[in-house]
């Protein structure tokens, strides 16, 4: 099984997650993993707040995979910030492509808890409009992203049907 892993973390909390499930996927085949980096970051909390809200895009910089054409898993990972995905991962599914008949799974990480539905449906709709069949999703509390029996635990329910 191939899979390919594509998040943005601006903390570090979602690229621990990422490195999990890649742990996890790494038993089951290739595991391609790979971070969003804008060419410029916002620095500021209320800018990151504003920019994801109205649905901002970012450049990023270059060497990113958009096509899932040769994978047979794809994972989409993003913090949740103003309720919405960030400006990075926006780019990134104005971009995939190959995604017809594919299995896709999101993986938010996010603080209060406050968003997260329509941050994950966000991505969802952007997944299933490029023909995703099959969308798994887990949301894992920014104190738990390194809790790795935690985080396998949420995996399994988010690939079984
Ligand atoms: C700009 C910004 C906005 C945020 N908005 C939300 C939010 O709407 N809901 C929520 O539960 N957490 C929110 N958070 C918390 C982050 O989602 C959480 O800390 C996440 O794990 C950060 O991931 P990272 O370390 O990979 O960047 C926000 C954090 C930032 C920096």
């Amino acid at each position: 099984m191939r899979s390919l892993i594509t998040y943005y973390s601006y903390s570090g909390n979602t690229e621990k997650t990422a490195n999990i499930l890649a742990g996890i996927l790494r038993q089951k085949g290739d595991v391609t993993i790979q971070r969003l980096k804008p060419k410029e970051e916002i620095a500021s909390f209320l800018g990151q707040c504003g920019a994801a809200f109205t649905g901002k895009r970012s450049d990023l910089q270059d060497g990113i995979e958009y096509d899932a054409s040769p994978y047979d898993l794809i994972l989409i990972g993003c913090p949740v910030w103003a309720f919405a995905p960030t400006p990075a991962v926006n780019t990134y599914l104005d971009g995939i492509s190959g995604l017809n008949g594919k299995k896709a799974v999101i993986f938010v990480t996010y603080g209060s808890g406050a968003g997260v539905k329509r941050c994950v449906e966000r991505i969802k709709t952007v997944l299933k409009d490029n023909g995703a069949y099959d969308i798994g999703e887990l949301a894992v509390q920014q104190l738990k992203t390194d809790d790795s029996v935690f985080v396998s635990s949420l995996f399994k329910k988010a690939l079984s049907p």
